[in-house]
Order: C-alpha cells, then sequence, then structure tokens
C-alpha cells in the first residue's frame, strides 16, 4: 500500500539517493533521529540534502511535487506498509544515473549546538520558573524561541539534545525535566500528524506543566527519598497552582492550561486534581502524562537510579489504568524504542524478547526462538539487533495464544527451550 493509495505517485528510495529537486513526502525513521522539523518539504537546500544522505535510511518521494530519479524502476521500492515482512532482505533499489556527491563529514559540532539549544531553553525555562516563584509576571513569550530552537535541534539532533539533557545537574532537575518533557510531547505530536502549530503547543505545554511547583517550598519538590503524606499533599497542588498562575496571561492557548492542570490524571480515574476519567481526559493531557512519566522515570534523581527505556516503557505498559494504551503504544512506535519483553521480529525472520540493553536503545538484546518460515522454534540465542535488526513488533498472543505470557516468562528466565505453539501452523501471518 502506498502512502495515499497511489502507487505510481510516491516512491520509496535510500536516502543517500536524495537529489535536490525532489519533493520529500516522508522520512522513514524515528523522530529522535529525524533531521527535520516538517513533515514534507521541497528539497532545494544541499545542507538538507547532506542531511538526509548522512542520517535517514528511507524517503518517500511525490513524483507529483517534484523530481524523480533518472532512473525508475523501482518497482519493488515502492513506498508500501506491508504487513508482512519479507522473507529475504529486501532488494535494494538501483543507483541513481546521477552521482551523488560525496558525503559531507558530519559537522563537528553538531553536538554543540544540539547542547547549546538545551543550555538555553534551560536557562530561559529556569529565568521564567524563577519569576514566577516571585510572584512576578510570566512571559512566556520568552520561551517561543526556544520551543522554535528546540524544535529545530531535536529534528537535527534529538538523540543529542535528549542525550544532553539528561547530563545536567540533578539540582536542575525541574528545569531540564520542563524542556526534555516539551521535546518528548513535541516529538510525540509530530508522530501522532498534528499540524505545526499543535506541536509548538505540546512545546510550550511540555516546558510549563510543571510550574505550579515554583509555588510548593524548594525543599519538598527537591527533597530525596520518600515524602511524607503532608508534603504529598503539597506537592499535589502544584497543577492547580501552575493552571492558577497561567489563567492571569492573555492569549495563552487553553490546551496548554489544561495541561497544566491534568497532566496527572489517570484513565482510571485514580489521579489528581480532578479525578477524571478516560475520554475526560483531553488528549493533549493524556499525552502530556505518557511523556512526563517516561522522562521522570528515566531521570537521574538524587534519591534513585534511572530506569532505562526499555525497562521504563515495559514498567510503564503494566501500570494497567494510568496510561492511554493507544498514546502509549504510539510513544513507543515514536521513541523507536522497544519494552523489555516485547516481542519483535529480526531482519533474519526469527522472531525473539527484548530481554538486555544493547548498543543503543534502538538496538537492544534480543532472545530469539522461533524461525518464522520454517514456523519452528529454535535454541534460544541472544542476539544483537545492532547486526540484526529488529523489523517491528510482533503480538505474542497472535502467535501464540493464550499461553504466551508463560512462554515470555519461561524465555526471560531462560529456563526452558520454548514448545512449539500449538497453532501456529494453521495462522499464515500475512
Ligand atoms: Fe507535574
Amino acid at each position: 500500500m502506498s502512502d495515499d493509495g497511489d502507487t505510481n505517485r510516491y516512491i520509496r528510495i535510500r536516502g543517500d539517493q536524495a537529489e535536490l529537486g525532489m519533493f520529500v513526502h516522508a522520512v522513514h525513521c524515528s523522530w529522535i533521529h529525524n533531521p527535520f522539523w516538517r513533515r514534507s518539504f521541497l528539497l532545494i537546500s544541499p545542507q538538507d540534502q547532506a542531511l538526509i544522505h548522512e542520517s535517514v535510511p528511507q524517503i518517500t518521494i511525490d513524483l507529483a511535487k517534484g523530481r524523480g530519479l533518472k532512473v525508475m524502476a523501482m518497482a519493488d521500492s515502492r513506498d508500501r506498509d506491508d504487513p508482512a515482512p519479507p522473507a529475504e532482505p529486501p532488494a535494494a533499489a538501483p543507483e541513481p544515473v546521477v552521482a551523488i556527491r560525496p558525503r559531507r563529514r558530519k559537522p563537528p559540532t553538531e553536538l554543540e549546538r544540539a547542547a547549546a539549544t538545551a543550555e538555553r531553553a534551560i536557562a530561559a525555562v529556569t529565568r521564567l520558573f524563577a519569576e514566577a516563584r516571585l510572584g512576578r509576571a510570566i512571559r512566556t513569550a520568552d520561551l517561543l524561541p526556544m520551543v522554535e530552537e528546540i524544535a529545530h535541534a531535536t529534528s537535527h539532533n534529538g538523540a543529542a539534545l535528549i542525550a544532553v539533557t539528561r547530563l545536567k545537574d540533578k539540582d536542575q532537575y525541574t528545569y531540564i525535566h520542563s524542556v526534555a518533557v516539551g521535546t518528548l510531547m513535541m516529538g510525540l505530536a509530530r508522530h501522532l500528524g498534528m499540524d505545526d502549530d499543535d506541536v509548538r503547543v505540546a512545546g510550550l505545554a511540555g516546558m510549563l506543566h510543571d510550574i505550579g511547583k515554583m509555588q510548593v517550598p524548594a525543599e519538598i519538590v527537591d527533597k530525596p527519598g520518600r515524602l511524607t503524606g503532608e508534603e504529598l499533599a503539597q506537592i499535589r497542588l502544584h497543577p492547580g497552582l501552575g493552571h492558577r498562575m497561567l489563567l492571569d496571561l492573555e492569549d495563552l492557548d487553553p490546551r496548554i492550561l489544561d495541561v497544566c492542570l491534568h497532566h496527572h490524571e489517570k484513565m482510571d480515574g485514580t489521579g489528581y486534581p480532578d479525578g477524571l476519567k478516560g475520554k475526560e481526559i483531553s488528549r493533549f493531557a493524556r499525552l502530556a502524562a505518557v511523556c512526563d512519566v517516561y522522562d521522570a522515570v528515566t531521570s537521574i534523581r538524587s534519591y534513585k537510579r534511572a530506569w532505562s527505556p526499555h525497562e521504563a516503557l515495559a514498567q510503564m505498559l503494566e501500570w494497567e489504568g494510568h496510561f492511554d494504551p493507544a498514546m502509549l503504544r504510539a510513544f513507543i512506535a515514536c521513541l523507536g524504542i522497544q519494552p523489555f519483553g516485547a516481542l519483535v521480529r529480526l531482519h533474519s525472520n526469527r522472531l525473539g524478547i527484548v530481554v538486555r540493553e544493547g548498543e543503543s536503545p534502538t538496538t537492544p538484546i534480543v532472545r530469539s526462538f522461533f524461525d518464522v518460515p520454517d514456523q519452528q522454534t529454535l535454541p534460544v540465542e541472544d542476539v544483537a539487533t545492532s547486526g540484526d535488526p529488529i523489523i517491528r513488533a510482533e503480538r505474542g498472543e497472535y502467535w501464540f495464544g493464550e499461553g504466551w505470557p508463560t512462554l515470555q516468562a519461561e524465555i526471560m528466565a531462560q529456563v526452558a527451550v520454548p514448545e512449539a505453539p500449538r497453532h501456529h501452523l494453521t495462522r499464515a501471518r500475512m
């Protein structure tokens, strides 16, 4: 299936085949590695072309809006969303006739630029929150250029930006967390197909969501270790306090107010301050809840270690009733990171379970145990997915029925080689 159902118009090509004059309809990589802020654009800048060559595996081009490759023997590489991955590695797209100019060396300053953006954003949030603590007027307009810069910087080096925010002093936690949540919210909003304006609102909402903490005593907000009941009650006032602070501002998008007030609501109604349930919680607040908790649990605090991304997502999936399941699934897809325990298919057409950290969050160690073409169980083997990439997530229940949780636990504990599933032979996975 093509992006728009028109297989002649949209063509998927390798990133290093991108040429000036092409109209980029879609960039195929996780948002964190996506070097572009806008979803589609005419490729006219040599710098953008170099970025695609360097960091984007594949793009879809729109032949109605821009040029194509000079050789279009592309029948096998047309953009598609085939539910069944190929048994063989996908055929490489043909080389273009026009020689691609040599790759430019990755600009050595990219990490510094991302770091500087993070520093500026954290500084801006710190200044704004300090004003708020003093009861002075809040100038959210000061954050808007930061939102733009972060949108741009995450698009050019999202992984670097988030890595940089992780390295900062834990005393700055609230400010760093605000910038990180804004960044994640922009990424998820973009992943959900929201327009540029909504993405900016998401970024600003993320940066401001915890501003109410400025009216809670700092010794409680920054207290290492467990809070007393009274302290917890004070912390839980921060959404309402922040909402009141922002309410005074003119022209603030109501969705930002809503995120501030409702980012601690839970789908089962056990959140605060209003105990909203399910769809009573707005889409933006549900989006914020996922990003807020993910950043909190993956951050180092003085009283706790940081969870790994795989561990955080696995735990969040376990917290039934907390998050909007569809939003959490979208977030997982948007990060391109699989939780521990997730069933995945490898490029070698084996099924396996994510069991350990790998070289990077997107390349964990997977314990393979099932061969798809042969429909046979295999001796368990831990596979580095940096060499045998994950090509898709799979549903354990689909493949292994009700016995999946038991099988999953056995494989993860390495206590047994799995038995062949009873019904898989009758189910084509196409
Ligand atoms: Fe909060």
